[in-house]
């Protein structure tokens, strides 16, 4: 049952490049709806985690209701849908899409279209969805919307007459983007008497309630004491509640067709629900489920380890309930001799490797160690047979390699033309291959090139960023697998292989990352009672080679005095530093160097 009539709902996404604006212009609409009092007006009310407050960026999508009063004299409902912009989490972005009949394309006043905005422009074409395309930052002196408008049309082929200035910050042009949001997009199709059709696009696990799924009402609608069933899950259960977000939580009567909103499962078990499925009542079933979403595929894996090994299973738990919420997690076992039990995890990028090992401390309370980050490696063995290698311990030993292939990608870079050829040399340093290269304006080149994953994890985007003043974008999607010259390198301490430390690189850099990892393995172990030499070896040869001097550490001897209750503070924090350290043997080594890697200057 609907409260409001489907010609006056819309759904739209709100899409873009990372930082062209998209979560402020969505707190600007709460503010202009009126959703949100001014006093409550915190900003960024849609990135909802600390995280996403922290670093000013949009990890999950956000799904939530406002009541606009048109120019018409009507009112309309929005269902508002806050996406991602990372390239990390394009996956985020298609499944927003697929509960929409429209996006608003926001692109930056004073960057114009970048990578991100091409992709994103493209998958909301391809779903079909009714575009309103808004410039934002025209409150900047160097905004050029014109130009922009220009190139929305020319590389977009969206037309551009209807494009909306606007500026989150000022809010100039809001008032009129929602206009043109009532104009533009389609509201809902459905029938409201049709069984039951609902596609799971979000869900999350309370401690309280168990599973709470986000969902998107096709035909039918949902209320609480139904009794639904999961069609490709195939677990059924009662409705313990139906809600919206303002973005609070609000209970209501009932979610009906075309809306959006929130039903309580109450559900305990986290990995009940899944994302893409398609709800219906049990009694009365649906025809068929709807198409769902792909499988996101992870990219790259890292060890995760506890600094306390009586964790474990705490962090298997911890990564169970994080799954209900980021569904593109994978994991397995795995058992290091350097740092004990852990798993190894798949990540979409290397932002989500740090927001997910980030959240699985602060929203879980653990204290763990990450190793470096590594692609799925499939190598085919002299006995015929092929194994998938996702951390370098697994790697069989060399004298059974037939070859390596490894996951290369294609990557676009849009670039102003007088950097092309600085992109050119950091992708031919990272074994980039160009495959073309197009002109899409007088001020925009895109530049297409096929490179190894495993390059493009390591500081790729930090260069690419440096070296064109923070121009150049970047998107990249994956190709296929290709056969390459790689080895093992591993990193002795004192003598003793680390296999945490290990990790597979092309043979023709490893002499220069193994200098670069000892070199900066030095800087990063705090120096100990004895001396610790840090070794580079590809097999039984050594090819590098630094060492931590000796040193006796006496943090007392600055407590001159017998001030007691300084010695304590003194005391206390040299045990937090140890705290994030790992013994490795005898010797105490922090977090960072298993992360050195990334750290190289090459
Ligand atoms: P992600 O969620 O990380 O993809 O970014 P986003 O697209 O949501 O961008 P966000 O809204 O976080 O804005 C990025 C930066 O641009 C922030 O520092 C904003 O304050 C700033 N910004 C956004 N809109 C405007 C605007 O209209 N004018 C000006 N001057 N700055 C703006």
């Amino acid at each position: 049952m609907n409260t409001i009539d489907t010609s006056h709902i819309r759904n739209f996404s709100i899409i873009a490049h990372i930082d062209h604006g998209k979560s402020t212009i969505s707190d600007r609409i709460l503010e202009l709806t009126r959703t949100v009092d001014d006093r409550d007006m915190a900003s960024q009310l849609l990135d909802t985690m600390d995280i996403e407050r922290e670093r000013g960026i949009t990890i999950k999508s956000n799904a939530v209701r406002v009541m606009y009063d048109a120019d018409d004299g009507e009112t309309y409902q929005f269902n508002l849908i806050d996406t991602p912009g990372h390239v990390d989490f394009t996956y985020e972005v298609s499944r927003s899409l697929a509960a929409c009949e429209g996006a608003v394309l926001v692109v930056d006043a004073t960057q114009g279209v970048e990578a991100q905005t091409v992709s994103n422009a493209n998958l909301a074409m391809n779903a079909d969805l009714d575009i309103v395309p808004a410039i934002n930052k025209i409150d900047l002196p160097s905004a050029h919307p014109d130009e922009v408008k220009t190139e929305i049309e020319d590389e977009l082929a969206i037309p551009a007459d209807g494009a909306v200035c606007v500026s989150g910050k000022t809010g100039e042009g809001i008032h009129d983007l929602l206009e043109a949001i009532v104009f533009l997009v389609s509201p809902p199709k459905g029938d409201p008497s049709a069984p039951l059709k609902a596609l799971i696009l979000d869900s999350y696990f309370d401690e309280y309630r168990g599973v709470v799924a986000t969902v998107r009402v096709f035909d039918g609608s949902i209320k609480k004491g139904d009794i639904l069933r999961m069609m490709q899950g195939g677990e059924d259960f009662l409705v313990d509640g139906v809600g919206v977000k303002h973005p609070a939580e609000a209970l209501v009567e009932s979610i009906g067709v075309g809306e959006v909103g929130f039903v309580v499962t109450g559900l305990k078990d986290p990995e009940a629900v899944h994302v893409g499925d398609t709800l219906t009542m049990r009694d009365e079933p649906c025809d068929a489920p709807l198409p769902g979403y792909r499988e996101a595929k992870p990219m790259v894996y890292t060890g995760i380890f506890p600094i306390d090994n009586k964790d474990y299973e705490n962090l298997r738990d911890a990564l169970e309930k994080l799954h209900v919420n980021d569904p593109s997690l994978t994991w397995t076992p795995e058992t290091s001799v350097a740092l004990g039990f852990g798993f190894r995890v798949g990540f979409l990028g290397l932002l989500h490797m740090e927001v997910v090992k980030e959240r699985l401390e602060r929203e879980f309370g653990l204290a763990l160690i990450a190793t470096s980050p590594s692609v799925d490696y499939h190598v085919y063995k002299t006995d015929g047979t092929m194994v998938e290698v996702r951390s370098p311990q697994d790697l069989p030993d060399a004298t059974r390699i037939d070859r390596i292939e490894e996951p290369y990608l294609k990557a676009k870079i849009i670039v102003p033309p007088e950097y092309t050829g600085a992109v050119m040399q950091l992708a031919i340093e990272h074994r980039g291959i160009t495959t073309d290269m197009i002109h899409l304006s007088q001020k925009s080149v895109e530049m297409r090139f096929d490179m190894p994953l495993a390059e493009l994890i390591l500081d790729f985007f930090d260069q690419l960023k440096s070296r064109t003043k923070g121009y150049a974008s970047l998107d990249y999607e994956f190709s296929d697998y290709r056969a390459s010259d790689l080895v093992k390198l591993d990193i002795l301490l004192s003598g003793d292989e680390v296999d945490a430390l290990s990790f597979i690189v092309h043979k023709d850099k490893a002499y220069a990352l193994a200098r670069g990892l000892c070199d900066k393995l030095k800087e990063i172990i705090p120096r100990q009672l004895f001396e610790v030499p840090i070794q580079g070896a590809i097999g039984n040869k050594i090819i590098s080679r630094s060492t931590v001097k000796a040193r006796r550490k006496d943090v007392l001897a600055k407590c001159y005095g017998g001030d007691i209750s300084r010695k304590r503070k003194l005391l206390e924090k040299q045990k937090e530093g140890k705290k994030r350290m790992k013994a490795i043997g005898s010797v105490e080594v922090p977090q960072e160097a298993f992360m050195a890697i990334l750290k190289v200057d090459e």
